[in-house]
């Protein structure tokens, strides 16, 4: 797919048919994260590959309510900042190299024709905490976000393409 379109034409998918993500697929999509930058080079990231349904429903309760559609997908991602990789000069940046990681996930997912939505853990303490125990991490393993993944059920929904008011040249 041309990757502008690929950009473009990305929705959040909530709702997913039962058809199971290669491991090709899976391999490609996790390939994805790795390829994005990180400061510093750290790539203070890992990940755990969920498929057992039972696990990805335990996720689900663990993240809140919001973390439904992780219930019905044929796989989960959970981001881990790892911060074992990560370097003092370049503290903190764990949170933006994990989130590019995500992106870059999601994006290949649709490139793929699977569908996929963002799940929000860090910075609610409380569902770090939850995925934290669900999961036995290390302390300096910290659970970043989850990304469901599916074949999509549904179309997603469409949203303001380009913002004029959003965009200020030279000065605001
Ligand atoms: C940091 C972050 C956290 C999110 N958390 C959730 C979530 O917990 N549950 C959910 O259904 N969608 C979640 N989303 C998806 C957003 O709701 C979605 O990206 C937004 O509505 C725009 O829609 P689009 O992804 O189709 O462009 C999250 C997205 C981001 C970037």
């Amino acid at each position: 797919m041309d990757s502008l379109v690929n950009v473009f034409n990305r929705r959040s998918i909530r709702k997913y048919t039962d058809q199971k993500i290669s491991k090709d697929d899976l391999h490609t999509i996790l390939r994805a994260g790795m390829a994005g930058p990180s400061c510093a080079n750290t790539r203070d990231w890992s990940f755990i590959v969920v498929e057992d349904k039972e696990t990805l429903i335990k996720m689900a309760d663990a993240n809140g309510i919001y973390a439904a559609p992780l219930k019905g997908a044929t796989l989960g991602i959970l981001i881990l900042g790892d911060l074992e990789r990560s370097v003092e000069v370049a503290k903190d940046y764990w949170i933006i190299d994990g989130s590019i990681a995500g992106q870059n996930m999601i994006l290949a997912a649709n490139a793929l024709g699977i569908g996929s939505v963002w799940l929000g853990t860090y910075p609610q303490m409380d569902r770090v905490e939850r995925q934290r125990e669900l999961f036995q991490l290390p302390e300096d393993k910290i659970p970043h976000s989850i990304i469901a993944f599916g074949y999509p059920a549904e179309e997603g929904v469409l949203k303001p393409d380009y913002e004029e008011d959003r965009v200020h040249f030279e000065k605001w």
